[in-house]
């Protein structure tokens, strides 16, 4: 078996870490449960670009437990746990390519050596896999059945792609499906990003000011959870209706220009590119501390920052102060690159179960389904979320009321009225 990892000899630690989040990721285990049953995967070639975490350890479990040849690829080079790697390759055989903290070459070797198992099905966070096909490995296309896509960032890079007619096979937007997004994205990138922003820093959340740029869910579950610890959140937005949302939550709402003197810490969770810019940086406070959340590391705009700053120096890990020649200092956190998977371990168990639940039952639909298929951007069904919302409900045991048969014709009804 071929695989790419830092150190084999860590695969102890990362079965504990594996064993842990399974013992949380109760959708999951049922569909694995089913899988290794029924075997629906059986002889499909499926490579995934994930974060290399010990849930996505358990997703790759499920995958192989129903018949497929999977292999890993890092969906980002600092978010790869190495233990988790080396024992996805010892415990359970299964050919990893990632290393934390890769270069940008290494980065893209190891995505070209997922690809040269020509599979059948891409899984992807971020569409890093559909973008390097349909721009270097075209010829890989005839052996692709689907693919499914975990993040918004990656579902954005994919309608633009279809928009334009230039997708060249079927893909499951598993971010948009509702048991994600409102979980993942929302409570997720809520606590992960506080918990790296946290492990980073170690300082106090209590009484700070919060600057959160961009208020979808993301950026919603950040600005909900910190204020959870007692911070103060200020919302950027371009959206109106979401600014008003934002508003209406009982939050500040100003422009980044109007926020940058009063952050003491700016997270970015907004997809787009140089959110926080030199502009910004020469207002913020002394030791202001600034992060990205988002998918890509290009929301702030560290060249920008360096422009103005007369020198850098790490003073902690994960923690860069660029001292500005206006004699002011700033603290980047992670040189930009997503938090919470960066200084952190991602998303907790819990809620990755939901996610992954999703991206295993994605699979089955596109080896059932792709025959039929359009090269279109596909959503995940409304029966799959209610039965992953439905089977996590029943894992933490919470019951709910089943409709009566009067309630049921009332809903079907048009005549009744006041
Ligand atoms: N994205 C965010 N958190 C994650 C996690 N724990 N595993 C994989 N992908 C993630």
């Amino acid at each position: 078996m071929k695989y790419d990892i830092k150190n084999i000899k860590l695969a102890m630690l990362g079965k504990r870490k594996i064993e842990w989040a399974e013992k949380q990721m109760d959708v999951l285990r049922e569909i694995g449960l089913r899988f290794s049953k029924t075997k629906p995967l059986k002889g499909v070639k499926l490579a995934a670009c994930l974060h290399v975490t010990a849930e996505t350890a358990n997703l790759m479990r499920t995958l192989k437990a129903g018949g497929a040849s999977v292999v890993l690829c890092a969906s980002n080079p600092l978010s790869t746990q190495d233990e988790v790697a080396a024992s996805l390759v010892k415990d359970f055989g299964i050919p990893v390519f990632a290393k934390n903290n890769i270069d940008r070459a290494g980065y893209y070797r190891h995505l070209n050596s997922a690809l040269d198992t020509k599979p059948n099905i891409t899984m992807d966070d971020g569409a890093d896999l559909v973008s390097l096909i349909h721009t270097k490995r075209k010829n890989l296309v005839k052996n692709i059945y689907g693919g499914s896509e975990e993040t918004t960032t990656g579902v954005i890079r994919l309608r633009a792609l279809a928009a334009e007619k230039k997708l060249l096979y079927p893909i499951v937007a598993v971010n948009d499906a509702a048991t994600k997004h409102f979980f993942d994205n929302r409570y997720g990138t809520g606590q992960s990003t506080l918990d790296g922003i946290i492990r980073a820093t170690n300082i106090l959340l209590a009484g700070k000011t919060v600057v959160v740029a961009g208020y979808g869910w993301c950026g919603r579950g950040f600005a909900l959870k910190a204020r959870g610890m007692g911070a103060k959140a200020i919302v950027t937005e371009v959206d109106p209706v979401k600014a008003l949302e934002a508003v209406m939550d009982g939050l500040e709402v100003k422009t980044m220009l109007q926020a940058a003197p009063l952050g003491d810490i700016f997270c970015t969770l907004t997809g787009d590119i140089h959110i926080i810019r030199k502009e910004h940086f020469l207002k913020m406070k002394n030791g202001a501390i600034v992060c990205n959340s988002g998918h890509f590391d290009v929301e702030l705009d560290l060249v920008g920052l360096k422009k103005i700053s007369k020198k850098v120096e790490t003073v902690r890990p994960f923690v860069q102060n660029y001292h500005l020649k206006n004699g002011k200092s700033i603290n980047v956190l992670a040189e930009g690159r997503l938090i919470n998977l960066a200084s952190a371990e991602g998303h907790p168990a819990s809620v990755m179960d939901m996610s992954f639940a999703n991206q295993s039952l994605a699979a089955e639909f596109v080896v059932k389904n792709y025959k039929h298929l359009e090269k279109r951007v596909y959503d995940v069904t409304d029966k799959t979320d209610q039965y992953i919302a439905r089977t996590k409900l029943r894992a933490i045991g919470v019951s709910v009321d089943k409709l009566t048969a009067e309630q049921v014709k009332y809903l079907s009804s048009w005549e009744m009225g006041t």
